[in-house]
């Protein structure tokens, strides 16, 4: 760090789970003098259900550079964040980049620094599920090979890390940053009114969302799924907010009607983070796929049921209140947990909603020793 000069950040929003663990760094890095965060939006999501609602829930400005990305095959989406983020890095080059998560453009953004011998940060480093069919895994360990420090949300993460070799003063361990929009949001999620809106009694419903590949990308997968949601929706109340990959897929197998025999079942749109956290945690339980969801349930100590094989996320299950469960138990384990048979859980640590201010004592600190 040069005395006087501030040091400028790039903090790289892509995806709707990305956009809960750049607010409250923003925010905090906004407080501080010696930097100035700037937000760099790839557009990997642009509906405005999926993008803009976040930014308005969680106090983000207009992203300083917007790259208009879009969708498209897993070579066309990183190559295309690269090559447009590469331009910007000439125009405005910073002294960090913070990648975040695991999605395509994390890993795109952070081949992009790497190349201009930018120093990049991963917050949300050292995830592993072992399973290298999910196109995350491989945006993970790609990610943590090329980043300069790392900033790990569990212990287990520290593991993975060091058993790759990474050397140890890369590593800090700095919480879940997920938490830290939960905490900053919570009387807004407490005051929001989307159960009585959608006529649900707190507590006796259940929340669904699912945009997985191997969840919804086969017809006859999806079509069991929904099938057993239908069934289930006959004995509690079920709102599925439905992720547009998961929407096409319904569209695309003809599967509509599935969803229109079930009167107890609730589909909508992708939802705010406000409302949604708000039917979360009023929700009995719910069923999902989600990375971040597996997080907010075991925080809020509410049932979660994840229909994977894997989880890079096994705090949640070793400590919190999720389960993996595979789809042919899946009915018998809604009934269950209606039944009162539930997981109890406890809350990781550091999981606290002081993550961000973790997060800008370790980068101050590299920056003061550069
Ligand atoms: C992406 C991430 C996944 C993350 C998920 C969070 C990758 C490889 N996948 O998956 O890790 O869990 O986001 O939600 O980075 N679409 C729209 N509107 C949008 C965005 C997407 O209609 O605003 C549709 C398009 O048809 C698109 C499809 O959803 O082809 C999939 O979008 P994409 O970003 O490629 O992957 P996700 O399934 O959203
Ligand atoms: N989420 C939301 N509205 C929804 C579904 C999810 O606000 O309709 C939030 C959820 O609370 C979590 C984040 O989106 O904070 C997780 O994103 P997603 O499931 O898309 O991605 P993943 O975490 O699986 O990568």
């Amino acid at each position: 760090m040069v005395p006087g000069e501030v040091t400028t950040i790039h903090l790289i929003a892509a995806a709707r789970p990305n956009f809960m663990k750049i607010a409250p760094l923003y925010h905090a890095l906004s407080a501080e003098l010696w930097c100035e965060p700037r937000i760099v939006h790839t557009g990997q999501h642009y509906d405005s259900n999926m993008s803009d609602a976040f930014f308005s829930d969680l106090g983000l400005p207009h992203p300083h550079h917007h790259l208009g990305v879009g969708s498209g095959t897993h070579a066309e989406q990183t190559g295309g964040v690269m090559v447009a983020y590469e331009k910007v890095c000439f125009i405005d080059r910073p002294d960090w980049i913070v990648v975040a998560g695991d999605v395509n453009s994390t890993i795109a953004c952070a081949l992009v620094g790497a190349k201009l011998l930018i120093p990049v940060a991963h917050l949300e480093a050292g995830l592993r599920s072992g399973d290298r069919s999910m196109p995350e895994e491989i945006n993970r360990i790609l990610t943590d090979a090329i980043s300069a420090l790392l900033w790990t949300p569990s212990q287990d993460a520290n593991e993975n890390l060091i058993a790759e070799g990474v050397a140890a003063e890369k590593i800090d361990f700095v919480g879940n940053i997920m938490i830290d929009s939960y905490a900053m949001l919570k009387d807004k999620i407490q005051a929001a009114r989307t159960t009585s809106t959608l006529e649900l009694i707190p507590g006796e419903f259940g929340v669904v969302t699912l945009h997985r590949p191997s969840n919804v990308d086969h017809r006859e997968t999806l079509r069991s799924l929904l099938e057993q949601l239908a069934q289930a929706a006959r004995f509690i109340p079920l709102v599925f907010a439905v992720h547009p990959r998961t929407r096409k897929s319904i569209d695309e197998f003809g599967l509509q009607p599935v969803l229109d025999s079930a009167p107890g079942l609730k589909c909508v749109e992708p939802l705010g983070y406000v409302e949604f956290m708000n039917l979360v945690e009023r929700s009995r339980f719910v069923l999902t796929d989600s990375g971040g969801v597996q997080e907010e349930t075991t925080y809020l100590g509410i049932p979660c049921i994840t229909l994977r094989d894997t989880t890079e996320r096994p705090v949640t299950v070793t400590i919190g209140t999720n389960e993996l469960v595979r789809h042919e138990d899946l009915l018998s384990r809604i009934r269950g947990i209606v039944d009162h048979h539930m997981k109890q859980g406890a809350v990781p640590k550091l999981w606290d909603g002081n993550t961000a201010a973790r997060v800008v004592a370790s980068l101050r600190q590299r920056c003061a020793s550069q």
